[in-house]
This record gives structure tokens, C-alpha cells and sequence, in this order.
């Protein structure tokens, strides 16, 4: 002991030189400390710097996403798609709807469908619109409503109707629509023709809007991930313009309807009778081959200007489809169902190849059904060399893919999904 301390304390000895290296290793390992501890310091502030600026970032995108709108989306039902795809919808006021529309004039009424009535009106800046106004009992909530409306703003395509802007001014719902004066194809289709009613369409006006409602359809099916199924097409929602060019109307509005009428479930949801594929009607299961079908069934009305169902003909004639399918491929009778007021305008090579595609599209199996890209390239020749015609067409049109996110657009609870 005595002797450990006089080594301590007292003249250098043999055994200072261990001591020496012992203090050199304190030393070492004290500088280390601090380096670790500057490290582990260095790498918090950058972490709490980048929590901060990634959390500075989405705030900042979420208020971009939704600015000038008045929709609120929670993160479950947000909404992506190619940002310049994006064209933000106008939101009226009802008082600048009723301007628009004197009132809601009855005189300013262009029709009534399932959903309540259709006016013309002109817009705060001179703009033509019809103008969708939905019957109260027919919607569902305000957060569908505007989801609805906000997915339909980011579908554009000259093949749609296109959605100007809407109103969700307190418990009002209406829709605002670019105006299609030519109205519905079904009415120049069952038109006579006479002064003050529809002119009845010709031959190769028919093509074209065969093919231009080929393309709207394409476009839902093809260039939406994920697709949009129409569930409602037929031939009074397709829409004309002034130069007879078709674009497809009230495309995913079916969803805003009401699922049950007394406790029933309506027509809303089935589509329309005499259009809806029958795997649709027996088991709900719903594809974008249910929307080739009713695509078929409006083939057959431009073919043979009969209506879909009319119980009123003959025995074994009042379901279009069911009459006209054995006849497609029969040469002569395929002849003779065509619409009388287009005989003579057609090549009989054409008339095949249309009962062709027709057949197809209607075919009870859904699975042998064309897809709408088919359809649309086995047209094109049957319309394109028509450059002497007076009806202008929507030039050629590339569409971009558009990709939404969104619980609007169901694809599986409704059966939706791509076949
Ligand atoms: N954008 C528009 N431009 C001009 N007319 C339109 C426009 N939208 C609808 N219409 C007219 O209003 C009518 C009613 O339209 P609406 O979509 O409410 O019903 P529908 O298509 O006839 O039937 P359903 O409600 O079963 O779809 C159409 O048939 C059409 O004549
Ligand atoms: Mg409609």
C-alpha cells in the first residue's frame, strides 16, 4: 500500500511508462465519445429537418390539390391523375343557375330523364349550357356528390359530353354541361322527319357517330385506370353537336342516382332495359364488356331503326337483339332489316362488316364480346374517306391516359373490373 502511494506520488519510477499509455487511452476514447456523440447529434438535426420539410411538403400539395375548389377529400379518396390533365370545374352559385336559365323557364326545358330535368341556359360569360338539375330524392350525399363531380371534371375527351361546372349551393345538386344543340340521337332515330321535328340521319352520319361513340367509350374503358364503366349507355345518351358529331353523355352519373325505390332495386342501377347485357341482369356482376353490349344494342338501332324493346311488334320481333342476331350474319335478310330510309346509301361490303361488329358486341357470352379499341379500328375504315361530306368530324384525337384513385369509381364493389 505504502509502497503503491510513494509510486504515485514521488519520483518518476520503472513503473511510469504503463501509466503513460493508460492516460493516452482516456484520451482516445474521450475524443471518440464526443465525435460519436456530434455524429448521433449531426444525424437528429437532419432528421428533425427532414421531418419538418417533408411535412411542410404535403401540406402544401394537399392545399394545391383541392384550392379553388370547395371539395375535401379525405386521404382515403384522393384523387391522382396526370396533373395537366387536371382542368378545375367552374362552381356556380344557384342564383347565377336560375339567371342562367330565366328561373328554370319551363320554356328553357331540353328534356327530362331519370334524374331529374335538363335546361338550356347561357352562362355568366356567354357560354351555352345545358344545365342538369337532380331531382332531391334522387341523390345521394353531398361528399359523393362532389367526388362524383370531381372525378368527372378530369375525363376529357372529345368524345364526351364535358362536365362546365356544377352546383352544390345549399341542399341545390345540379350539373353544368357544354350544350349539344342536335339533342339525343334517339330522337333523330325515331324522328318521321317532318318539318319541326329531327331530320332522320343518313347512312354514313350514322357511321360516324357509331365510331365517335365507339371512341368515348374506348376512352372510359382504355385510357381511365382504372376504367370507368358507363352502365348506362344507350342511344338518348349520346349526344350531337352542331355538325352531327356524338359525344357520350352522363358517363358515371348512374352512381349518383338512388339505389332503392321502395325498397326495390331500380332501373337506375340495372341501366335501361332492352340495353343491359344479360349476365348483368341475372347476376350484377358488372365489366366494361356489360358497356360493349349496350354499345351492340345502339349498333342495332343505327342499323335497323327499331327500338330496343317495343312489345308492340309482332311475336318474336319485340326484342331487338333477339330478332335481329340470327339475321346479322344472313346476307339477304341482313338486307332487308335495315333501316328503310337509308336504302340505297350503303355498299352491302360495309353493311357486313357493321352486322359484324354488332354480332359481336351483343354476344350473350361476354367473353367473346370485342373490346371497344376492336370496335373502333374495324369502323374507321367504313368512315374515314368521307372528306366530301358536309359533316365535319372531330379530327383525329389522341387521348392520354388519365389515372384516378377514388372510392367514386368502385371498380370492385360494384363487380366493377376489367375483363
Ligand atoms: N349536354 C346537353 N346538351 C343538350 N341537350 C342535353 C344535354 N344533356 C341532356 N340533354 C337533353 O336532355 C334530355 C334528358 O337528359 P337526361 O340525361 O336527364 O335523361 P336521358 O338521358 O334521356 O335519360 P336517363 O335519365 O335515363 O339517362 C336528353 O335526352 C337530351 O335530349
Ligand atoms: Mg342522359
Amino acid at each position: 500500500m505504502i509502497r503503491s502511494l510513494l509510486q504515485v506520488e514521488g519520483a518518476p519510477s520503472e513503473s511510469q511508462q504503463p501509466q503513460d499509455g493508460g492516460s493516452k487511452t482516456n484520451i482516445a476514447l474521450i475524443v471518440l465519445a464526443v465525435i460519436a456523440a456530434l455524429a448521433v447529434s449531426a444525424l437528429l438535426i437532419v432528421f428533425v429537418y427532414y421531418c419538418h420539410i417533408r411535412c411542410k411538403v404535403k401540406k402544401k400539395s394537399q392545399s394545391q390539390r383541392f384550392k379553388s375548389k370547395n371539395v375535401q377529400l379525405p386521404d382515403s379518396t384522393t384523387v391522382s391523375t396526370v396533373s395537366l390533365e387536371q382542368r378545375e370545374s367552374q362552381v356556380f352559385t344557384f342564383k347565377q343557375l336560375q339567371g342562367a336559365t330565366c328561373n328554370f323557364n319551363q320554356g328553357n326545358v331540353v328534356g327530362h330523364g331519370g334524374f331529374g330535368s335538363v335546361f338550356r341556359g347561357v352562362l355568366p360569360d356567354g357560354r351555352q349550357a345545358a344545365i342538369k338539375q337532380l331531382d332531391r330524392s334522387s341523390k345521394q350525399g353531398d361528399h359523393e356528390f362532389r367526388i362524383e363531380v370531381d372525378m368527372l371534371s378530369r375525363l376529357h375527351s372529345p368524345y364526351l359530353v364535358g362536365l362546365l361546372g356544377y352546383c352544390a349551393d345549399q341542399d341545390h345538386r345540379l350539373l353544368v354541361y357544354e350544350y349539344m344543340p342536335n339533342g339525343n340521337l334517339q330522337e333523330h332515330l325515331y324522328s318521321d322527319g317532318t318539318s319541326g321535328n329531327p331530320p332522320i340521319l343518313n347512312w354514313e352520319t350514322r357511321m360516324r357517330i357509331a365510331l365517335d361513340s365507339a371512341k368515348g367509350l374506348e376512352y372510359l374503358h382504355e385510357c381511365v385506370s382504372p376504367p370507368v364503366i358507363h352502365r348506362d349507355f344507350k342511344s338518348s345518351n349520346i349526344l350531337l353537336d352542331s355538325n352531327f358529331n356524338a359525344k357520350v353523355s352522363d358517363f358515371g352519373l348512374a352512381k349518383l342516382g338512388s339505389d332503392k325505390v321502395g325498397g326495390l332495386v331500380s332501373t337506375r342501377v340495372l341501366g335501361t332495359h332492352g340495353y343491359v347485357a344479360p349476365e348483368y341482369a341475372l347476376t350484377g356482376h358488372l365489366t366494361t364488356k356489360s358497356d360493349v353490349y349496350s354499345y351492340g344494342v345502339v349498333l342495332l338501332e343505327l342499323l335497323t331503326g327499331r327500338v330496343p324493346v317495343d312489345m308492340k311488334r309482332p311475336p318474336g320481333q319485340g326484342v331487338l337483339v333477339s330478332w335481329a342476331l340470327p339475321r346479322l350474319t344472313d346476307r339477304d335478310k341482313l338486307v332487308e332489316m335495315v333501316d328503310p330510309v337509308m336504302e340505297g346509301q350503303f355498299a352491302v361490303k360495309d353493311l357486313i362488316q357493321v352486322a359484324a361488329i354488332a354480332a359481336m358486341c351483343v354476344q350473350p357470352e361476354a367473353d367473346y364480346r370485342p373490346l371497344m379499341t376492336d370496335v373502333v379500328q374495324s369502323l374507321i375504315p367504313l368512315v374515314k374517306h368521307k372528306k366530301g361530306s358536309k359533316i365535319v368530324s372531330t379530327p383525329d384525337f389522341h387521348h392520354r391516359m388519365v389515372t384516378l384513385k377514388s372510392s367514386s369509381i368502385d371498380s370492385g364493389s360494384s363487380g366493377a373490373g376489367e375483363n
